[in-house]
């Protein structure tokens, strides 16, 4: 299902490439961060376009919850000791000039796009904890205070409360901002050397090449597949359920989001690292919730998103690599990924004009020292789980036990292979094996997709590509489309 700000906003289809072109600055992506990266430096005097493999704003943008807010989570009391004061000071200024940023442009230009002042609160069990992440937000000069008794259905202990926060319809954002931009859409970009990228449509030199296309595709050099994951969060948009006056997210492990955006609520829950949902329920369990807190509500829409996630938590925004000093990049945003496409516009836009900016060296991909060996090593760990798990697990399942509507990982002709049966049980069998980097494929049932557990590279029922870094459709096995009788 669309999330309301498809339902609700329509973006003018652009061609896609014809043959090869030329240019100072290419975009790879066209969501959030794609085109502020792009409008920056049009404004800035460079000539730029923007490459898109789908649709304008047709991959994370559209399920975004569209927070625009320095109030990352529970963030800022561990930044501050993993990263000190200085750096802290600067990833929090960062964010709080992305959101005046995201106020001067719309005002400015005068953009239609339900823009709303909001206080941002990060509610929680564990009142000490609060208080501390309170305290620590507020050394960093972002407006933060603790109140006592937030106005959530449910009891808490408590909340940080940011002030001068805000929230939009992304699309209709970007309908407005994309309209001076070149764009080509459907051109998918299937190789970069050097200042050349390679499409299906033809060939864009470029003296610059930005990535930002979510997660970067390109893994030597750079190797982000190794120092990044990415997470799966559902929403559900409530009709007749209260107005709770702010944008609210839980401190706890498996807490829930809450925003209004309009008549509607938006409840957000149900995280979970891609490729580790084989027993589902996500929607069900938020359906419950919205029961129990907003007896009377009516559900209009379900979605679902996908955020990359770092291995300290901080984005990569700078260059991609020593070795392609004309590559630049812009990932692993969270859950915050409208302002943090706005910091990497500004830091961007600062790198290639040659102006200093002092939040570059935070959001430095270059920036690991030794405390982040873990987590690399954390995320090599995982990889090399879902390829033994490729090579070792036997299913149990058989193709024809597969009650229909439904998919799974089955033995079919003695082998191990992917399949979907739909309702009138035709068995639909995929390849396994992620062809970004060879980890075993598992069944997401609510999506009726398959996921990659280990960096994320998501494909539908019949094995279409839906997001990368894999650039590739799962191949057809011999057995595609075979009757459930003649497994
Ligand atoms: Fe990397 Fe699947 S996304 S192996």
């Amino acid at each position: 299902m669309e999330s309301i700000w498809a339902q609700t906003c329509e973006i003018k289809a652009r061609d896609p490439l014809h043959g090869n072109a030329e240019t100072e600055v290419a975009v790879i992506g066209a969501g959030m961060a794609g085109l502020l990266i792009a409008h920056m430096l049009q404004e800035a005097g460079f000539r730029t376009l923007v490459l898109e493999a789908d649709r304008t704003a047709g991959g994370q943008t559209r399920n975004t919850t569209a927070k625009i807010t320095s109030q990352h989570g529970l963030f800022y009391h561990k930044l501050t000791q993993t990263m000190g004061m200085a750096s802290a000071k600067a990833y929090a200024a960062a964010n709080e000039t992305a959101i005046a940023e995201f106020r001067r442009l719309i005002q400015e230009r005068n953009i239609d796009c339900e823009f709303e002042e909001r206080r941002a609160y990060l509610y929680g069990s564990d009142r000490e904890t609060l208080l501390a992440e309170a305290e620590s937000a507020s050394s960093l000069g972002l407006p933060a205070t603790f109140v006592d008794a937030p106005t959530l259905p449910f009891p808490v202990s408590g909340a940080v409360c940011f002030d001068g926060q805000a929230q939009f319809h992304p699309l209709k954002f970007l309908r407005a901002l994309s309209a001076d931009l070149t764009i080509y859409e459907k051109t998918r970009v299937s190789h970069v050397e050097e200042n050349r990228i390679l499409t299906d449509r033809g060939i864009v030199t470029a003296e610059k090449i930005l990535f930002a296309c979510h997660y970067p595709f390109v893994n030597f050099p750079g190797m982000y597949f190794a120092r990044m994951h990415q997470e799966r969060s559902y929403v559900l948009a409530l009709e007749y359920a209260s107005n709770l006056e702010g944008m609210w997210i839980g401190a706890d492990e498996n807490s829930y989001s809450f925003r209004n955006a309009g008549r509607y609520l938006l409840l957000g829950g149900g995280g979970h690292r891609c490729g580790e949902n084989s027993i589902g329920g996500r929607y069900e369990a938020l359906r419950k919730r919205a029961k129990a807190w907003f007896p009377g509500s009516r559900e209009v829409a379900h979605w679902s998103a996908q955020d990359c996630v770092t291995v300290d938590d901080v984005p990569y925004i700078g260059r991609y690599a020593d070795s392609r000093p004309n590559w630049y990049v812009a990932t692993g945003f969270r859950k915050w990924g409208m302002t943090s496409s706005m910091v990497a516009a500004l830091v961007l836009r600062d790198l290639l004009t040659g102006k200093s900016n002092p939040a570059a060296a935070v959001f430095a991909p270059e920036r690991f020292d030794l405390k982040s060996i873990a987590g690399i090593v954390k995320e090599g760990a995982q990889a090399a789980k879902g390829v033994s798990r490729r090579l070792l697990k036997v299913p149990k399942t058989l193709a024809a036990e597969l009650p229909a509507g439904h998919g799974g990982v089955v033995l079919f002709n003695g082998e191990k292979i992917g399949v979907y049966k739909d309702e009138n049980g035709r068995l639909y069998p995929v390849d396994l094996t992620c062809p970004h980097l060879g980890c075993q494929l598992e069944w997401n049932p609510d999506e009726k997709s398959w996921d990659c557990p280990c960096h994320g590279s998501r494909f539908d029922r019949f094995g279409t590509l839906l997001s990368g870094p894999a650039q590739t459709d799962l191949p057809e096995t011999v057995a595609q489309g075979q009757d459930e009788s003649k497994p």
